[in-house]
């Protein structure tokens, strides 16, 4: 049975560490993780009501910086053949209006950081009302420029896309998933996910939402991790996720026999982690 204790709780090969990503990734030894997959909060939109959140900066730019100070504590964990899965999201600025303007206009019914901001258009990057922010780019550069070696944009299209009530433009279905690595020489295992035909797998990954989505609001699909994992670790190795909400990339890589560290802010998700894993 999963136990809380202090700011831990762990199963045999899922270990799940509470508390802010930042703080929590200087505790770990140097060079112990294989391959890091995770999503961050996207910048102004779900409220996940702590003061140490990511995504609640009072701009974009302030987001990306503080991205770029989690990474680089990431990139010291990982092994020097390590790499980087990073899915991020994108965002509009908006001027006025309530909850239903940007970045994302429906987010469910989750709390939105929006609505608190009341969509001011952030006062950077020459952004207009109604731009589109880039966020997943300027996320790339800065990391580029912060020293990682950016090797893929994989686009996640999204079988079932959130519905947007706009008409000025097509509704949103994509994601970016970014494949960066610590050095030149990384480990990836070309031959560990395909295409259907046997080819080199494209980077164009279709894929439905999970039927269950672990209780979080914003959980990604077990199969976008799946691949992550496969592509990016051998069996027996080290997994982590920054960002770990539901835990999917730790019960994912326990499923394929990889060792996992989940941090997370929110200590309800990271027991639903811990018992959830016990139970696939
Ligand atoms: C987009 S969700 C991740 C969802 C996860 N991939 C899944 O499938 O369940 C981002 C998570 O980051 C957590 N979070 C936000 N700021 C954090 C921080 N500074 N340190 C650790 N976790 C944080 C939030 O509580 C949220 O659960």
């Amino acid at each position: 049975m999963a136990q809380l204790k202090l700011n831990l709780v762990q199963s045999a090969r899922l270990k799940v560490l509470i508390g802010d990503c930042a703080e929590v990734l200087t505790t770990l030894e140097n060079e112990i993780i294989q391959c890091c997959v995770t999503s961050p909060p996207y910048w102004g939109l779900r409220d996940y009501d702590h003061p140490d959140q990511i995504g609640a900066e009072p701009s974009p730019e302030l987001y990306v910086k503080s991205l770029v100070t989690v990474f680089r504590k990431v990139r010291e964990k990982l092994r020097s053949d390590g790499t980087l899965w990073l899915n991020v999201g994108d965002g509009y600025a908006r001027n006025g209006g309530t909850g239903k303007c940007g970045p994302n206009a429906m987010v469910g019914n989750t709390k939105k950081l929006i609505q608190k901001r009341n969509c001011k258009v952030p006062d950077v990057w020459g952004l207009k009302d109604r731009d589109l922010m880039g966020l997943p780019w300027r996320v790339a550069f800065a990391l580029q420029e912060d020293g990682w070696i950016l090797r893929s944009k994989i686009t996640w299209i999204k079988k079932t896309a959130m519905p947007e009530s706009v008409k000025n433009r097509p509704t949103n279905a994509t994601e970016e998933i970014f494949l960066f690595a610590k050095s030149p020489s990384y480990y990836y295992n070309s031959k560990a996910v395909r295409q259907e035909t046997g080819a080199n797998l494209r980077n164009y990954w279709i894929l439905g939402a999970d039927p269950n989505s672990h209780g979080h609001p914003a959980a990604f699909p077990g199969e976008l991790a799946r691949r992550c994992i496969l592509l990016g670790s051998r069996e027996g190795d080290v997994v982590l996720d920054p960002f770990g909400g539901s835990g999917t990339t730790g019960i994912v890589a326990n499923d394929l026999n990889r060792h996992a560290i989940l941090i997370e802010l929110n200590p309800e998700y990271a027991n639903y982690a811990i018992e959830h894993s016990l139970h696939v």
